[in-house]
């Protein structure tokens, strides 16, 4: 698949840029605690403001529900992006101003204070469209959702004649991710984790398509130990999904997948850094604990794993690793991917989070900035941010 992209724009000087960006970022204490969102967007804001671009910003933040929630307003955002491009940055306090001021940078008010966003209304990406000669889409994080940033404005924007193309962070996503899922240098090992196996099991099955091996660790093991058979103790199991965690897995190894589950785990009777910890079987827990983090034998087996990978894709942690007792199986693993000589790719805001706090962010090939969006990605589901902005000719 081939996007249009900010190569295909001739002149901008003194053009009006719409750019979509996801700059959905946690805040605490009403400022931005992790600014990797932003961050990931500036080559693309950069790209255009050198080539004499006015830019109109707009992204969500949180799930405000078409309301104005105070607390979700993206001032903070608009300051950090300040600091960040040491530039002045217009931050609006509504989302459709009648007029808009003759600024570089505008900032639009959270997109989701409007209820027509969400319900990819017609009407709202009209008003939209009256802030675009040229409309830019940075947002892949929110390239799942049909909502009217990401699909009735650009829809509107080509109908009208106008260019529709993708950032280049959005280019670099698709590229990257498509080119995992189309062409990976192999072995493919994938590393799931994370609490819910429903939330993964579409990707398990487009993965098993596709991968060599497939390492699984986090709460969402315990499902698919228990539908082995396996003492999972008072592990998260998620029992209505026992028959088809079994299929899937069953399918992947049919296909030739070497599908690793943990060997040990890190349990606790409770979810609580200072409770007693021991590591026993992975599918022989005793009554009352519950594994929180893969043990050392299976990060040391995971480790092999990976090391051996020429292409590794990464999703989910592998405990509660916010907590430290229960943290070195997603830290090893960190480890193990960042030494690894292969292309390597992350991807979740867990385990982004885990890797940054590690430092070897930059010892990965590409950070992926989208949860769901990079989820449905692999599992080879359209994404109607994407799919609008698709180049036919190619
Ligand atoms: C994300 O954080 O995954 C994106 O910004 C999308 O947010 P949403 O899940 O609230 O649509």
């Amino acid at each position: 698949m081939t996007l249009r992209t900010l190569g295909s724009l001739g002149d901008l000087a003194g053009t009006r840029v719409f750019v979509r960006v996801d700059m959905n970022v946690p805040l605490y204490a009403g400022e931005v605690a992790d600014d990797s969102r932003i961050r990931a967007s500036l080559p693309t804001i950069e790209e255009l403001l050198g080539r004499g671009a006015k830019l109109v910003l707009a992204s969500h933040l949180g799930r405000p529900k078409g309301e104005v929630q105070e607390d979700l307003r993206l001032a903070p955002v608009g300051r950090t992006l300040e600091a960040l491009l040491d530039r002045s940055v217009t931050n609006l306090e509504v989302v459709t101003p009648e007029e808009l001021p003759d600024d570089d940078i505008v900032m639009l008010e959270n997109l989701r204070f409007a209820p027509g966003e969400e319900a990819n209304d017609v009407g709202f990406a009209g008003a939209l469209g009256e802030y675009a000669d040229v409309y830019v889409d940075d947002a892949f994080g929110a390239a799942h959702r049909a909502h009217a940033s990401v699909s009735a404005l650009p829809e509107l924007v080509l109908a009208t004649g106008r260019p529709a193309v993708a950032g280049r962070l959005l280019e670099r996503e698709v590229e990257v991710l498509g080119r995992l899922l189309a062409d990976p240098a192999r072995p493919f090992v994938a590393i799931l984790g994370g609490a819910k196996i429903s939330d993964k099991l579409a990707v398990i099955e487009s993965l098993a398509q596709r991968v060599d091996a497939l390492l699984i660790g986090g709460a969402m093991a315990f499902t698919l130990l228990a539908a082995e058979g396996g003492r999972v103790g008072a592990s998260l199991v998620e029992p209505d999904r026992l028959d088809d965690v079994r299929d899937a897995v069953a399918a992947a190894r049919a296909r030739g997948v070497a599908v690793q589950l943990p060997g040990d785990v890190v349990a606790a009777p409770a979810i609580d850094a200072g409770a007693p910890t021991q590591v026993v079987p992975a599918d022989a827990i005793p009554d009352g604990l519950m594994g929180l983090d893969i043990g050392p034998a299976t990060v040391d087996a995971f480790t092999e794993v990976i090391a051996g990978a020429r292409s590794i894709l990464w999703n989910g942690p592998m405990g509660v690793f916010e907590l430290e007792p229960f943290s070195a199986g997603t830290r090893g693993v960190a480890r193990a991917c960042a030494d690894a000589d292969a292309f390597t790719v992350v991807g979740g805001g867990d385990s982004l989070a885990a890797v940054a706090k590690e430092g070897l962010a930059d010892r990965f090939d590409h950070l992926s900035t989208g949860g769901g969006a990079s989820l449905e990605f692999l599992e080879g589901r359209t994404l109607p941010g994407i799919t609008i902005l698709e180049d036919p000719t190619t």
